[in-house]
């Protein structure tokens, strides 16, 4: 039978070295690649086939806990005592229960969900009661010293509490660890803050496993880069970079051809189609999906954008909208607010669209805010047209059916309904309906005076001359 699996992450610490001003933001809150640092520690762990996820949160809580909702069980630490401390929040949810329970930190988006699962699997196959995760470090400043003792681990040394030749042991903790559950609780029970920081050390939990002569050893991780946490801004634009070229290379090695990985930068969750080409300077984020022989940038933003095949973006962002196959847009383009963009649609330059569902094969080339609008399908969407979608309080909705032709210029006063096939005369401003097929022209009319623009010249001559006397 399976074991069964329970997770921890602690998340309360308050995250100093990252010197922000707020008291209302935690550091696992901070983003990477529009995912927070707790989001990567979550979804490594999600990999595991728990039974259990809990997050222990504290110092910032609301922004971690907005993070944590409807994934795990949140419990709180009032006031951070303690690694130790924050474990024991748990209580409520573990104790005495049988399993084998997984405990890591929030602020490490670069452990992976495979180096948890063989943590596991090692832990599970040598039948330990504790397995903690180790690295070997060049400078091992700042971690916790394992201790050795005929191969097993004896005990967690902490940095404030070396001891002499305890500065020279190189393997250290990375922080993470499987503990058979119910010792673990009945283990806390016996911490004391005894110790150079005054805290409740969880590593002091090692040494009172292997006391009772329980069978504790470390699984060394095969990349110590993983195990990087993440303290100040220094070191969260590294793991930045690690991440991105961890998902790029993942993208390349999929068929992608991304121009410039340096330049890319796309989120963990982002889904993009093989021989799709990602040009320089490059961001696309959440749940986004770019279907096959796409082309994206250069110089673009696409955040939860839906995308089919052998579409095109450039210069241009494009934010929460959907587009079907072999849609075009940009350059300069600005797509927001649940756009729909229908097969063949093609949006040119200088464009915006809000919550506009734009239909199949219609074109608006140039300089156009379109918003609150369903436009069908084959229209033409003049230079410059305005749907007036907002009177200063409220919004309407414009309503244009297929075929239209919009002159250039043309403003569109929402509410306004435009029948199929109808033509807007340029330069209108449409205040009523038209109807199916019919024409609009809503502009005055012209009128020329012959000459008389040799009687404004001679004016103006005069005038000057008078001046200059
Ligand atoms: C800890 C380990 C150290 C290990 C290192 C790896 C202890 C005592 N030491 O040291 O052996 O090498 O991690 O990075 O655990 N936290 C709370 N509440 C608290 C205190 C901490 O939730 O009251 C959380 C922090 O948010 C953090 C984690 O526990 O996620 C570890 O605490 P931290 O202060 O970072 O411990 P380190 O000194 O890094
Ligand atoms: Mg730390």
């Amino acid at each position: 039978m399976a074991n069964t699996r329970y997770a921890i992450i602690l998340a309360a610490g308050k995250g100093s070295r990252m010197k922000s001003k707020r008291d209302d933001v935690s550091k696992v809150s901070y983003p990477i690649l529009g995912v927070p640092l707790l989001g990567y520690v979550m979804d490594a762990l999600e990999t595991c086939s728990l039974s259990k996820l809990i997050t222990v949160l504290g110092f910032g809580g609301e922004t971690s806990k907005k993070i944590a909702e409807g994934r795990a069980d949140i419990v709180w630490q009032k006031e951070q005592k303690g690694s130790g401390h924050a474990v024991m929040m748990a209580a409520p949810l573990l104790e005495g229960m049988d399993g084998e329970t997984i405990v890591c930190c929030g602020d490490t988006p670069l452990l992976k969900g495979k180096t948890l699962q063989n943590l596991f699997e090692f832990h599970e196959n040598n039948h330990n009661d504790l397995t903690v995760l180790t690295f070997h470090a060049d400078n091992p400043k700042g971690y916790g010293r394992i201790v050795r003792e005929n191969g097993l681990v004896k005990g967690i040394v902490e940095q404030k509490d070396l001891v002499g030749d305890q500065n020279n042991i190189k393997e250290v903790n990375a922080g993470v660890y499987v503990f058979d559950n119910r010792t673990l609780f009945e283990s806390l029970k016996l911490l004391t803050t005894d110790n150079a920081a005054g805290e409740y050390y969880l590593t002091d939990v090692i040494s009172i496993f292997a006391n009772k002569g329980l069978k504790v050893d470390g699984y060394v991780a095969p990349d110590p880069v993983e195990m990087s946490g993440i303290n100040d801004r220094v070191q969260l634009a590294a793991a930045a970079k690690a991440l991105q070229k961890r998902i790029n290379e993942a993208l390349m090695l999929s068929g992608v051809t991304i121009e410039d990985p340096e330049t890319a930068y796309i989120g963990p969750y982002v889904k993009i189609g093989a021989d799709a080409v990602i040009k320089p300077n490059t961001t696309i984020l959440g749940a986004t999906e770019i279907g096959e022989e796409s082309v994206i940038g250069p110089n673009s933003y696409l955040e939860n954008v839906k995308m089919g095949s052998r579409g095109f973006i450039t210069f241009s962002h494009v934010v929460d909208c959907e587009l079907g196959e072999e849609v075009q847009v940009g350059p300069f383009a600005r797509l927001r607010g649940n756009s729909k963009v229908h097969d063949k649609g093609h949006i040119g330059n200088f464009m915006e669209l809000k919550n506009v569902d734009f239909g199949e094969g219609t074109k608006a080339m140039h300089l156009s805010y379109l918003g609150d609008a369903k436009i069908g399908s084959g229209c033409n969407i003049g230079c410059g047209t305005i749907v007036a979608n907002y009177d200063g309080v409220n919004k309407f909705h414009s309503d244009i059916g297929d075929r239209v032709f919009v002159g250039s210029g043309s403003t569109l006063i929402s509410p306004v309904v435009l029948g199929n096939g109808c033509f807007v005369a340029a330069g209108s401003t449409i205040t009523d309906n038209v109807e199916q097929d019919a024409m609009a022209i809503a502009r005055s009319r012209q009128s020329n005076k012959p000459g008389y623009s040799i009687v404004l010249h001679k004016r103006a001559e005069l005038k000057k001359n008078n001046k200059d006397k």
